[in-house]
């Protein structure tokens, strides 16, 4: 079987469970793409409302928080999976998969990483870390974000990516390396780089956006074992989406043999307007522009929302409004009532 149809198949075969349809023998495979959100674990225990709503809504969840090192790596020798494995249990429990974020960042790193000094202790870290993480849960998480924001964020000529510990300490390889210790771990896992603001129109999203195809041509030609791309969408409400430049940069990405998903759907909506309905139509509007610029070219293999409910949302601690308005970035209200933006991911995951 495929890397792909596993992952595909998987997933499906969770829609079906979460979705009760009836397993009909010799039918042709359910086009649904699974939806998906990030979950926070205090709430999921507190709200039960919340709670409801991922489990009737979501054939995917993905930690908002309790994969990063800051809280799987208290220290250097310890590794605490304790947050992961109980929302993996809850994942198992209703029906659903739960995908991994994320093994490489720069953000999220505890102090004492930084005392990870040279080539030689950077690698043996980041390897450390990828095997036994990996491991931990291999078999049981289809889908990883090796990379997470790797792209600096203005790119420019030799200077297009982000500085973090492991590239200082061992070059740029450290990103080759990372999906080679990913994959020898899981071979079966679908491995992705994840990266934010590649959606809309403008320079800055188009430099972006071939910065990152550079790192991922590079890897192809070097026979790196990585299978997508990751669009975070944390969409800027006032910019447009560059449907011509996505479709042609998922084009491009199929040609290589890569496949993409959106990881951290919401709408930043601090800069639109007070009008709530005019608001989250807009909001709508933008996420219906980046799925059909996608859809155009290739099939996302999921789609998730970095959220479900604006009363969980991690937009307004940066992006807080003027008017004093709570933010509106995800799908369902605060009182969980499903939103335009609802409407517009739906008619991507639901086959006609
Ligand atoms: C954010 C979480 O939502 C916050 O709760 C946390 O404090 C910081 O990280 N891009 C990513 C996510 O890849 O991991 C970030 O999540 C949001 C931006």
């Amino acid at each position: 079987m495929r890397r792909r149809d596993f992952v595909q198949g998987g997933l499906a075969v969770a829609a079906n469970a979460a979705l009760q349809v009836p397993a009909v023998q010799s039918a042709a495979p359910p086009r649904r793409i699974p939806y998906g959100s990030a979950v926070r674990g205090d709430a999921l225990v507190d709200d039960f409302e919340y709670r409801t709503a991922l489990i009737d809504r979501c054939q995917l969840i993905v930690p908002e928080g309790v994969l990063k090192w800051e809280t799987l790596r208290p220290s250097e020798d310890r590794f605490d999976f304790y947050y992961g494995d109980k929302l993996l249990s809850f994942a198992d429990q209703n029906g659903m998969k739960m995908r991994g974020h994320t093994l490489i960042w720069y953000a999220a790193m505890p102090e004492w990483t930084k005392s990870i000094r040279g080539g030689k202790a950077s690698e043996k870290a980041l390897t450390k870390h990828i095997h036994t993480v990996v491991g931990n849960y291999k078999g049981r998480i289809p889908s990883w974000d090796v990379i997470n924001e790797a792209i600096a964020d203005d790119p420019r000529g030799s200077d297009y990516l982000r500085p973090n510990l492991w590239l200082e300490n061992m070059g740029k390889g450290y990103i080759e390396t990372a999906f080679r210790r990913a994959a020898e771990t899981d071979p079966q896992v679908q491995l992705v780089i994840n990266e934010y603001d590649i959606e809309c129109v403008g320079e800055y999203f188009k430099n972006r956006r071939n910065a990152l195809l550079r790192v991922v041509r590079d890897l192809r030609d070097r026979g790196a074992p990585i299978h997508a791309v990751g669009f975070q969408a944390h969409l800027k409400g006032q910019h447009e989406i560059d449907k011509e430049g996505v479709s042609s940069f998922v084009a491009e990405l199929k040609a290589m043999d890569v496949d993409v998903l959106v990881t951290e759907l919401d709408v930043i909506d601090n800069l639109l307007p007070s009008d709530e309905k005019q608001r989250d139509e807009v909001i709508a509007g933008r996420a219906t522009d980046l799925l059909q610029a996608i859809s155009d070219a290739n099939q996302p293999t999921a789609i998730l929302t970095w959220g479900i409910t604006d009363r969980y949302t991690w937009v307004p601690t940066w992006f807080t409004r003027e008017d004093g308005s709570p933010n509106r970035p995800l799908p369902l209200d605060r009182d969980y009532k499903a939103k335009p933006l609802m409407d517009a991911i739906e008619r991507f995951t639901t086959p006609a």
